[in-house]
């Protein structure tokens, strides 16, 4: 439940999390307009101008994007699709996740993807409006299968309104490993999200705080700001400091969250990114963060000794090299220049 009533704390919890949309972004008016503006085209049926949104880690990119999607929903009846691409890494994936979003039940293994690809532009030529699709988190695909983009801007050839497309990336650089030729074709505008300075966390938290809690002391959001950017600037642990004071407060039976409640959290409240990462890697991937933070530094050869000691069917060198580059990309491990003989010091973050 939501509005709790009976919490002498919280008025509603769920603004606290991070999960929720709030319906105001402070701080960010200027990129939803650029983003809008890209995609206003939309509501005319053109083309709209592809977007690449890129920045830090929880300063805001996801929560625009959806805000802007939801505008469009809202007051143009745009279909718009959100796609993060851990969850949705190879063109299939997508392209099974598009159809299905309009209505039609595709069996993940049992279309070959030409087929997915005539449903979709058969769903397109029927809506008779344009979709926009935001691919969050784009990196993950980049690496693994371009074809998608391909196929997407391809599609735009049989549909009498083009579509949209938006990209988020942690990565400045994701897309400079992409064929020439599609680059070309997507002809992206970019977007950049600039970290929040500290009156700017205090506003957005603030705003947050005071949907969220009955009553907080002075000094509350100035406190978990502050430590919001230290841990790099990410406003999830601003609320997560929040909400753990929050909680803290309730347990002590405290009529408000006090500066005392966020101070005896803030240990506790670490980076959220790498926690949130370390459940969307594979299996390989977590066997070599394990290692890694538990002996903090050791050389690649090391390392891939120790990983082949711990599981019963070892990956080839290369392909576990390639797991590794992956990890170090994220930032869940760093490789070094320095190296040991011939072998380049792998170390915790
Ligand atoms: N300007 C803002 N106003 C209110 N809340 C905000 C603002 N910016 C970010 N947030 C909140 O911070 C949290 C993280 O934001 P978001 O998920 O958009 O980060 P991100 O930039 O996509 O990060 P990542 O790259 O790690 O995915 C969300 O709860 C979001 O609502
Ligand atoms: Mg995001």
């Amino acid at each position: 439940m939501a509005f709790m009533e009976d919490s002498k704390i919280f008025k509603n919890q769920d603004i606290l999390s991070s999960e929720y949309l709030p319906d105001m972004l402070p701080h960010r008016e200027n990129q939803i307009k650029l983003l809008a503006d890209n995609l206003e085209p939309a509501n005319r049926g053109m083309k709209p101008q592809n977007t690449f949104v890129f920045g830090s880690s929880g300063i805001g990119k996801t929560a625009a994007t959806k805000y802007v999607f939801r505008k469009f929903e809202d007051y143009s009846g745009i279909k718009t699709v959100y796609l993060n691409c851990w969850d949705y890494n190879t063109s299939l994936a997508v392209l099974a996740k598009l159809v299905s979003e309009f209505g039609f039940f595709v069996q993940r293994r049992g279309w070959a993807k030409d087929e997915v690809i005539e449903r979709l532009i058969e769903a397109l030529q029927k809506s008779k409006k344009s979709l926009l699709i935001c691919l969050d988190e784009v990196d993950q695909l980049i690496n693994k299968d371009q074809k998608l983009l391909y196929d997407l801007l391809r599609m735009n050839q049989y549909v009498k309104n083009p579509i949209g497309l938006i990209f988020i990336s942690n990565n400045p650089h994701a897309f400079v490993n992409l064929e020439p030729r599609i680059t070309s074709s997507l002809s992206l505008d970019e977007i950049e999200f600039k970290p929040y300075t500290l009156e700017e966390m205090k506003d957005i938290l603030k705003e947050r705080a005071s949907n969220g809690f009955r009553s907080i002391e002075e000094g509350v959001v100035a406190l978990a700001s502050a430590h919001a950017l230290n841990k790099h600037g990410d406003v999830r642990v601003g609320l997560e400091c929040l909400m753990k004071a929050g909680r803290l407060a309730e347990q002590e039976n405290s009529d408000k969250v006090l500066v005392e409640h966020v101070r005896k959290v803030l240990k506790d409240v670490k980076q959220v990114k790498p926690e949130i990462l370390k459940e969307k890697i594979n299996d390989t991937e977590k066997v070599i963060v394990g290692i890694v933070e538990n002996k903090h530094r050791l050389s690649f050869d090391q390392l891939y000794d120790e990983y082949c000691e711990s599981v019963d069917e070892p990956l080839t060198r290369r392909m576990f090299r390639e797991y590794v580059n992956h990890l170090d990309e994220i930032k869940l491990i760093k490789i070094m220049q320095k190296k040991i003989g011939n072998s380049r010091i792998i170390s915790k973050v």
